[in-house]
Order: structure tokens, then sequence, then C-alpha cells
């Protein structure tokens, strides 16, 4: 066991397709997610402690959870709980990436809380069985694991690694508090509910990751990207956050490509051109006064990676 304090860098995602099949019986959804890991990120430092210790650090700090309900906590019982050691250990977050904003933050600390205590502690874990416990916190905490590009399929935890061809370049406009994901799961079947197709497995075409989607990506063209970006979650969001219409409006008119709901909202994605034109886009949103602040940045990013 090693005394030094160990760092992870873990980056936030976005989804370019989120195809959202019907309800199941275990209150999920199957998906076809097709997620990108783009370069915000949050840093989980890892010390030992007499006890399990979560502290916070950031713009958004206060609005994190510092019990057993954040990921990271959990991540480390998990892990200790499997290898018989005792959960000793001080997790900091220094917390960069948008709370409750549909950019998988909260699965990116429960990834680098794994990744730090795994190398504190020194365990031994496969990548695999890494891989299986992030999947018990939560869907998108495998993917915040291995980054880069992957389509998730069953609730989003079963990745399989994506080819991409270059840097895209996009813009995140965050909104003023958070949407809760279940909520807006639920709006979503409600929606569907209220439009007469059903909700339910049965009901609902099985999700699945859209060919050309898929050769966009791989060709790195923001262009042909641009025109099959897609989120089915995205009228859920609008119609608990009406507003999100109007930042989406402001972007698309500052010059992005294409502007989408990111996950399950309330963060607003654009994409890009170039970085000129990200540059454009962002400026054009904080002239919009739509969104509490703007981010530039670009994907695909490696995922959790061990600093020091
Ligand atoms: O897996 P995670 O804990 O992130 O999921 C949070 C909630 O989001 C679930 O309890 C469920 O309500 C909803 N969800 C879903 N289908 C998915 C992923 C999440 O309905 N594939």
């Amino acid at each position: 066991m090693t005394a030094a304090p160990v760092t992870v860098r873990v980056p936030a995602k976005v989804n370019v397709q989120l195809a959202v099949g019907g309800l199941r019986p275990d209150g999920f959804h199957d998906l076809a997610n097709v997620f990108l890991a783009v370069g915000l990120y949050d840093e989980i430092t890892a010390t030992p402690s007499d006890r399990l210790r979560i502290t916070v650090s950031g713009p958004d700090a206060h609005q994190v959870p510092l019990d057993e309900s954040n990921l990271a906590a959990r991540a480390a019982l998990a892990l200790a709980a499997r290898h018989g050691v005792e959960p000793r250990v001080h997790l900091h977050i220094a917390k960069d990436i948008p709370v409750a904003g549909g950019m998988a933050g909260g699965s990116a600390d429960g990834a680098g809380a794994l990744l730090a205590c795994d190398t504190l502690w020194d365990t031994g874990a496969t990548r695999d069985e890494l891989l299986a416990i992030c999947a018990e916190l939560g869907s998108d905490v495998p993917f915040s694991l291995v980054g880069g590009a992957a389509l998730g399929r069953g609730r989003g935890e079963l990745l399989e690694p994506l080819e991409t061809g270059g840097v895209l370049h996009w813009v995140f406009a965050v909104a003023d508090g958070g949407l809760s994901t279940p909520a807006v799961y639920r709006e979503c079947d409600r929606l569907r509910e209220a439009a007469g197709t059903g909700s339910s497995a049965a009901d609902v075409p099985e999700p699945a990751p859209s060919g050309d989607l898929l050769r966009a990506l791989r060709t790195g063209d923001p262009g042909a990207l641009a025109a099959v970006l897609a989120n089915d979650l995205q009228p859920a969001a609008i119609s608990l956050r009406p507003s999100l219409a109007e930042t989406l409006r402001a972007g698309s008119e500052g010059g992005a490509l294409a502007a989408l709901v990111s996950g399950s909202g309330p963060t607003c994605a654009f994409l890009a051109k170039d970085p000129e034109a990200a540059e454009g886009v962002a400026e054009a949103l904080l002239r919009s006064a739509t969104c509490r602040a703007v981010r530039v940045t670009s994907g695909p990013v490696p995922g959790a990676t061990v600093l020091r």
C-alpha cells in the first residue's frame, strides 16, 4: 500500500446520439447511447485518512452531496468491500464539470474515485472488475472510465469503443440549476403516453445506433455529424425547462452547426466547425443571457487517467 496521494483526472461527456427505448420492468430504459468524452474535467484525489471523508472544491461545490449518495463514496466503499480493505480514505473532488447538467459529472467522480482508490490501495483489480463496479454504480460510470468515444447498449453500461476521425469542437451552455435524470426519463415516458404511442418496451422500437452518425464520427466530419445528432430526451428536458429552447436557438443563430440538449440536460451542447466558430458561438450565447455560463472545449479525450 502506498501512502502518497493519488490524483485522477476524469472527463465530462456529451451524447451525440441518445436513442431511448421503452421503459423496462426494472425501471431503466434500453439505450443506443453514443458517448463522446470532452475536455472538461473533475480531479479526484485520494489520500489515506482515519475514515471515509469527501470534500469538494469549485464554483458548484455547494451542490455536491458529501455523504454516501456521492458516487465517489460509493465507489470507494464498493472497492473496499470486494478487496477486504478498510475504506479509510479522504476523497477530494476538484469539480469543474457542471453539476446535474447531463454531462456525467457525478459518474466522472465515481469512476475517478474508483481508479484513485484502486491505485492507492494497490488492489490488483482487473480492468473488467473495475468496469463491473462502475456498471453497479450507474449507467454512465463505465464510460467515464474508458473515455474516447463509445456506443453504450443496455442501460448505457455495455460499451463498445468507437473509432473517431478527428477533433470535434464544442460549446456548452450551462443552465441555472440542474435537472434530475429520473425526472427527465419519466417525462419522456409521459410525453410518449400523451402522444398515444405508449412507453413500454413493447410499444417503443428497439433503440439503434445511426449508421450515418457512426460514419460521421469515423471520418470526423463536423458538418456530417451535425446533420444526424439526436437526443430522444431533448423534448422531455425542454418540457421540464422550456427556456432551453431559447438557449438552443441562441447558439444556432450564433453559428453552431447543430444544437442539442446534452444527455438529460439542462446543459445544451453546440457543435462548431472549428475553434474560431466555437468562440463565436460562445460569445453569442453570452450575449443572449440565456444561460449561466459558457464553456468551450473539444473531444474526444481519454477517460479516467492517473496524474500522480
Ligand atoms: O444509472 P443511473 O443511476 O445513472 O440512472 C439514474 C436514473 O435514470 C435511473 O434510476 C432511471 O430512472 C433513469 N435511467 C433510465 N434508463 C437508463 C439510465 C437511467 O431510465 N438507461
